[in-house]
This record gives C-alpha cells, structure tokens and sequence, in this order.
C-alpha cells in the first residue's frame, strides 16, 4: 500500500459552517433596533487556514459575497483559479505598485497607516476603490489611532481615488466576551461610526470575528469577519464543540504500520521518553510532525485507532507515532487512525500540544494531498 496518510476536507462542512456565521449576522440584524443589514464575509486566508483556499472559495461561491485574504499574492492565485467573488486585502497593498492590480482583480484594500493613505491619494487610478480603514481601538498590532481617525477618513473620501470607506477594527480578546477591552474597543469604534456614519462615502463598520461573532452580539455589524469556525473549529479553543453546531471540515487521518508488545520498564521512541509501566502493546501510525502532526503533543494525547481512543506514547517523530492500545480490541496493521477530524477536535490536541487549533490545521505541510469531499 502507498504510505497511508490522508488530510480530507469536507467542503459540505465549510458549507454548513458559513450559513451557521451568516444566520448569526442575519438574526441579530433583524432583533437589532436600528434593523440595518448584517453581511458575512469568508476569511480564507493562509490557504483558508490550511483547508485549501481555491477549493473553499469554489464551495462557498455564491453564498459569501466577499472573501478575505492577506495578500495580493494570494489573491491573484484566487483569481487565476478563475474565482470572480470580491475579494478584500486584510493588510492592504505592501508597496504602491499593487495599487494597479488592486484595479485590474476588482479588489477592495484595508489601509492601515499612514502610508498607505498617501499612496491612494498619490495615484491616478482607473477606477475608484473600497477602502477599509482599520482603527487601532485597543489592539495595537495594525490601525490608524483613534485620535487620528477622522482626518484619516476625510482625506480618504476627499480623494477620487476613493469609492466608499468601511471602518474596521480587530478584537484582542473577542474570546473573552466579558473582557473591558473588547467592549472599549466596540464602544470606541461606534463613537467613531457615528461621526461619520452620515457622510455619503460611509458603507458600515466591520468588527466581528468568529468569537465575536458567536458570543458577543453587539460587535455584528455591517460585515462580519468570520475565519476559524467555518472549518469547524471553535474560537475559543474548547476541545468540545458539541455545544456549537458547527461540523470539523478538516480529517486527519493515517493506519497502523507496526504492532508490537513491550514489556514492563522497557521504553518507547526518541528519548526513551515513555516507559511501559506494565506489559503493553503499542501500535505504530505512520504520521509525525513532517506531516503536520505536533511534535510538542505530549504522551496521553488522544489518538483514535478503529473507533476507539488510546494515549500517544512518546515523542512524535518526523513521520511515525506511537500509541499505548493495550487497552483496545481489534487492533492490527493496517487499522484506521484519525489523528484529528469529526471526532478528535484538533482543539484538544492543540491543548495536549499547548498550541491552538489555528496553528495546526494553518501549518499542515503540502506532503500529503488534502482530498476534498462533498465538493
Ligand atoms: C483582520 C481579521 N479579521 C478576521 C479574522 C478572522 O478571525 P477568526 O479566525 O478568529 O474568526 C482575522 C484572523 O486573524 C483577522 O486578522
């Protein structure tokens, strides 16, 4: 049999996944006082987090207006795969000459700083651009300060360069819904709205990500940002997502190569990390860290071989684990492991991993082909 690693994306699930988001935004709108409509948007950047962002921007065309990504790069590849939904620039352009295939790929931009302002307005432009002019409102990472906000926006909409303006801000700890800072920076940037919100080039603020989206109903705003739960994982890095209704797109999955007793004191991997501490059984999974399978996972993290879950047992190698299935029935080579998927959330080997689901399904190598499903 070829080497039996396999990285399967249920695309049905990112699916499911958006409409989820999207009812969030639709409901709170429709409760909210004012009545304005909420839109969603599908961040799929980073490869839609590691899920393939071609194939998740082909499922979800027609059902997300627009689609999120981090640079013109990654954009252009979407373009080229002849994906025609809008497409907005999360850090905007990295230097002025991108300003020209911002025009030719219809794409909209944030504008972070300063810079990126007197760049818009420096230009002759064929056509006039969306801007989304991101507000540092207590995240500090990227943003003009508030204090510097509406001379920012005045000089944006004063340019013919310029076709609307959205304000936007980044959350620090929308995974903490009773956190200060997240309801200062939602008040902050709904001062700021405000302001401006009777200017004719205003199009709405953007502030939820997916945690604010699920538990903090005062951030939904005219565009939601959702990235991590349309894959299926929570934001809030809970390893039991039951009680969310939102379906793990992503599955890991590899067999038992090896199978073998090892005795009471006697040691298992690089290190000799994991002694058995009584006769045991240990079976070998042809999948490691250069798999994407995290080397830092500590013994006892949960593996599932035949249905059935049993603890990592040492160091994780560049393509082999161990697993303790002394405990199991029916186990022999060439039995199925799911290392995370609909039944081990990545979340909780995150945990075991000290790490986060986001970092492990961003950074699964290219080695083994991801196979979609439910296209
Ligand atoms: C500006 C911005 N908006 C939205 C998102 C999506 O966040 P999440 O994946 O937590 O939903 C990100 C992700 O990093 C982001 O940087």
């Amino acid at each position: 049999m070829p080497r039996p690693i396999s990285i399967t994306v249920d695309l049905d699930a990112i699916r499911q996944n958006f409409a989820y988001a999207n009812a969030l935004g639709v409901n709170a709108s429709e409760s909210s006082a004012n009545g304005h409509q909420s839109n969603t948007l599908a961040v799929i950047k980073a490869d839609a987090y590691g899920h393939g962002a071609v194939a998740t921007a082909r499922a979800l065309d027609g059902k997300a207006a627009l689609l999120a990504v981090s640079s013109i790069e990654e954009a252009v590849s979407l373009r080229q795969h002849h994906i025609k939904t809008s497409i907005l620039l999360l850090e905007g352009c990295f230097c002025p000459s991108e300003l020209s295939v911002v025009n030719e790929l219809n794409l909209q931009i944030v504008i972070h700083n300063q810079k990126q302002i007197e760049d818009v307005l420096a230009q002759v432009l064929a056509k006039p651009i969306n801007i989304w002019l991101k507000i540092d409102t207590g995240m500090h990472r990227l943003g003009i300060p508030v204090s510097e906000a509406l001379r920012a926006y005045t000089q944006l909409v004063s340019s013919k360069n310029v076709r609307s303006v959205m304000l936007m801000t980044h959350f620090a700890t929308s995974d903490q819904p009773e956190h200060p800072l997240l309801l200062s920076q939602i008040e902050s940037i709904q001062k700021l709205a405000e302001k401006v919100s009777a200017q004719p080039s205003y199009a709405g603020c953007s502030l939820a990500n997916s945690a604010a989206l699920l538990a903090t109903p005062k951030s939904i705003s005219t565009w939601n940002r959702p990235g991590i739960m349309l894959y299926g994982i929570s934001p809030f890095n809970q390893s039991d997502i039951s009680a969310l209704p939102l379906i793990p797109a992503m599955t890991f999955c590899s067999k038992v190569i090896a199978l073998r007793r090892v005795a009471t004191g006697e040691s298992v991997g690089y290190g000799a990390a994991w002694t058995a501490k009584r006769p045991s059984v240990i079976a070998t999974v042809a999948a490691g860290y250069g798999d994407g399978y995290p080397r830092t996972a500590k013994s006892g993290t949960p593996v599932m071989i035949n249905g059935q879950i049993a603890p990592l047992a040492g160091r994780v190698s560049m393509d082999m684990l161990c697993v303790d299935v002394t405990q199991l029935i029916d186990i022999s080579e060439g039995s199925p492991v799911e290392l995370w998927g609909k039944n081990i959330p990545v979340n909780d080997v995150a945990t075991w991993a000290d790490t986060l689901g986001y970092e492990l399904v961003t950074r699964m190598p290219t080695r083994a082909k991801r196979v979609f499903i439910n296209e």
